[in-house]
Formats: C-alpha cells, structure tokens, sequence
C-alpha cells in the first residue's frame, strides 16, 4: 500500500488524539518499516491492519468506524491532491462511477506498483446507484468512508448501504446507494 496513505493515517491520528498516541500506536505495532512513512514508498497494508487495531484498543472505538472516519479525511486530502478528478464530473455517483475507469488508473500509471480493488458500478437512476466492491485486502470500511467523503464534497445527502459477499479469498461487499 502507497505510502500517502500511511502518512495521511498518521497525520489524522496527531490531529485527532495527538503526538503521543501516534507514537504509542507505532511503538505497539510490530513494524517492519519502523513506522516511517515517505508518500512514494510502498508498505505492507497489513501494517496499516495493525497500527489501526492498536488506536482502535486504546481509544475503545470499532476499528470499522475508526476506518471509515479514515476513508473521509482521505477523501478531502485526495480532492486537494487531485483537483482534476473532481472538476471533470458534476455530481457524485457520476465521480464515483469514474473511479474504477478512470482514476485508478490514473493512480495505476503514477504509481505501478499500487494494488487497488475493483469496482463494479452501475448508475440505475438519479437516485440508485449500486457499487460492487472486490478486493484482496478488507478495505471495504474504507470505501465506505471515501463514499461518504465524496457525498460531502459533492454536497448531496446520499444513504449508503453494505451487504457483504466475501469469502475467504477476497473481500466483496455490495454498496446500495440512494440519494435522498
Ligand atoms: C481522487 C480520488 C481517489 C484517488 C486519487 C485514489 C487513490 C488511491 C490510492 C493512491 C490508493 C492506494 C493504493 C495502494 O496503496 O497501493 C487507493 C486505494 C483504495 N481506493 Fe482509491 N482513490 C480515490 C478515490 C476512491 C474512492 C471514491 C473510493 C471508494 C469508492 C476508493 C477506494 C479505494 C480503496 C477501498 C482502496 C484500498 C485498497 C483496496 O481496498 O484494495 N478510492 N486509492
């Protein structure tokens, strides 16, 4: 996993419960990068599994809203650091459709060696919209929050829901979305 996503993690955990935590959790996690985190490195995701499963024990809040939360700040970061997606779509199941033909590939060709999931998505009407999710790491939380980031961004109330389809060898969670 790129390393933009460790430092944003980390930048949120200073914000949000200071230095000292973000120090702590590292000290807690076994990892093997030591914690050092530069935006064009490549770590195990599973690092980010651990360091997220610490914050979550000392702070008692579910590691799937802790992600989730994740996925909204990433959101606006990624809007900041990549303008050009959002002004090229006016509403957001019409970003969220592009992310999958568009803007992941965009990120595969800047970064190669960046393992991202697929998405499966289908605009049925002005309100339903449907988004399958696959993957072989379990970010789904994390989709679910960059969702939520993009409603926010575009301004629109939308409701998401998850059904989960995973198996033992890849994560596969269904997102109905409508928008109110
Ligand atoms: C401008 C917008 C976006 C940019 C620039 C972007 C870029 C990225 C990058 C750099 C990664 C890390 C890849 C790696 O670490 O190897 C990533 C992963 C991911 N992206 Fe996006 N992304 C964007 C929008 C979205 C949106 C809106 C969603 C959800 C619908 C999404 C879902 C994910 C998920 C869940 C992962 C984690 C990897 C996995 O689940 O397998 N992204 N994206």
């Amino acid at each position: 996993m790129k390393g933009i996503v460790f430092s944003e993690f980390i930048e949120l955990v200073e914000d949000k419960f200071g230095f000292e935590m973000a120090d702590d959790i590292i000290e807690k996690s076994n990892l093997p990068s030591g914690g050092a985190y530069t935006s064009v490195g490549t770590y195990d995701h599973h690092e980010l599994l651990e360091l997220v499963t610490h914050l979550s024990q000392e702070t008692g809040i579910p590691v799937e809203d802790l992600v989730k939360v994740f996925g909204e700040h990433l959101l606006v970061r990624f809007a900041e650091g990549y303008p050009m997606f959002f002004e090229s779509v006016t509403t957001c199941f019409e970003f969220l459709d592009s992310i999958e033909n568009k803007v992941h590939v965009e990120v595969k060709k800047l970064y190669p060696e960046a393992e991202l999931p697929t998405f499966d998505s289908q605009i049925e009407s002005e309100q339903k919209m449907t988004l399958i999710y696959t993957s072989k790491r379990p970010f789904s939380a994390l989709a679910y929050g960059l969702i939520k980031g993009a409603s926010t961004y575009f301004n629109e109330q939308i409701e998401i829901e998850m059904e989960d389809k995973s198996t033992p060898e890849q994560t596969k969670v269904i997102f109905s979305l409508v928008k109110l």
